[in-house]
């Protein structure tokens, strides 16, 4: 069975670092996003189709350089096709039933329970719901005994359908990746998913946990739910203080690490006090305290910071 993963996206909302290295590159907890998703992906799926536009260089790269046990094939768009549009141009790789992933989620969604689900009601499609207290700035569908009726964009307060919102994972047939219209740009959500409600599609909601890792507080949230269970490092020099995560040619001395911090490759530091961030690969520091922050890779740290993002394009604090 194949998994198509949607890693064309611009990564806006994580610039300058997406200048550097393309969104589904960024590591979490020191594995590059697509690949985590890629190794997560239970045994039937033996193909990983990446839809891509922005970043292929980089990823093809990457994946030249990695064993992995599954296939892997790049399947690259000359503009950006959108959500719907890069499903669209993989068809020629799909055999059957296909799993589609937005490449920058975390979370629980129980794969094989969802595809049993999918099989037994024989739908067209099956999407991954997630519960939200507030529902106003997500789409929302409105599902009854299992079926997708409608949705609704941004609903206002009093008006919601429900609290489920699309969760960016999908179970789909070939004749819903078919119904898309070919070299245009379209969006699933939007332009799809809505004329096949009430028809053959399926909410399959689950409880536990939902990270879009878009932004940089949810991008250092899906770092630390990585490293939730099995992050206790150990350094001799440094002092751990919760659930960490240090790569093992990193140095460092007289250092204070943790919670919640994953030091990367060829990372040097000495004296200094590291909470709540992720320093990517080759960063350098002296002394400093950071926390809530995103560094790297390659830049040398002169400071105390706190909520920034730092990477050698430039910095913004959130
Ligand atoms: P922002 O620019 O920060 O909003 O990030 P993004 O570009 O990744 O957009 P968004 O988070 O809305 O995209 C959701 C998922 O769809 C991500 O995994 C993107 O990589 C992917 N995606 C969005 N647009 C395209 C596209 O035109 N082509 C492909 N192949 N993937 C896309």
């Amino acid at each position: 069975m194949e998994a198509i993963i949607l890693v064309g996206g611009l990564g806006t909302r994580l610039r300058p670092l997406t200048h550097t290295i393309p969104k589904p590159l960024l590591p979490l907890a020191n594995i590059p996003m697509v690949e985590r998703m890629i190794r997560n992906l239970p045994e039937v799926f033996d193909t990983a189709i990446l839809a891509i536009n922005y970043g292929l260089d980089e990823m093809k790269a990457y994946f030249k350089e990695i064993n992995i046990e599954k296939k892997v094939i790049i399947v690259p768009e000359e503009k950006p096709l959108g959500t719907g549009g890069a499903m669209r141009n993989c068809i020629d790789y799909v055999t059957g039933t296909t799993a589609v992933f937005n490449g920058d989620v975390v979370t629980s969604v129980n794969l094989k329970i969802m595809l049993e689900q999918h099989n037994k009601t024989k739908a067209k499609g099956t999407l991954a719901l997630w519960e939200v207290y507030d529902p106003r700035r997500f789409g929302v569908v409105e599902l009854k005994n299992g079926k997708i009726l409608q949705f609704q964009e941004k609903p206002e307060k009093g008006t919601e359908l429900s609290n489920l919102i699309n969760a960016g994972t999908y179970l789909l047939e070939p004749e819903i990746l078919e119904m898309i219209p070919p070299n245009q740009k379209i969006s699933i959500e939007r332009d799809i998913y809505p004329k096949v409600a009430g028809n053959g599609l399926y909410g399959f909601p689950f409880k536990g946990y939902f990270i879009d890792s878009g932004t940089p507080e949810s991008y250092l949230e899906a770092n630390f739910k990585c490293i939730e269970k099995d992050g206790t490092a150990t350094h001799k020099g440094a002092s751990i203080r919760g659930p960490s995560l240090i790569h093992k040619n990193a140095e460092l001395q007289d250092c204070i690490i943790g919670p919640n911090a994953i030091i990367g490759s060829d990372v040097k530091m000495e004296k200094c006090v590291v909470r709540k961030s992720v320093i990517l690969s080759h960063v350098n520091s002296y002394g400093s305290v950071i926390e809530d922050c995103i560094a790297g890779p390659n830049i040398s740290i002169e400071r105390d910071m706190k909520r920034t993002l730092i990477s050698p394009e430039g910095e913004i604090t959130f």
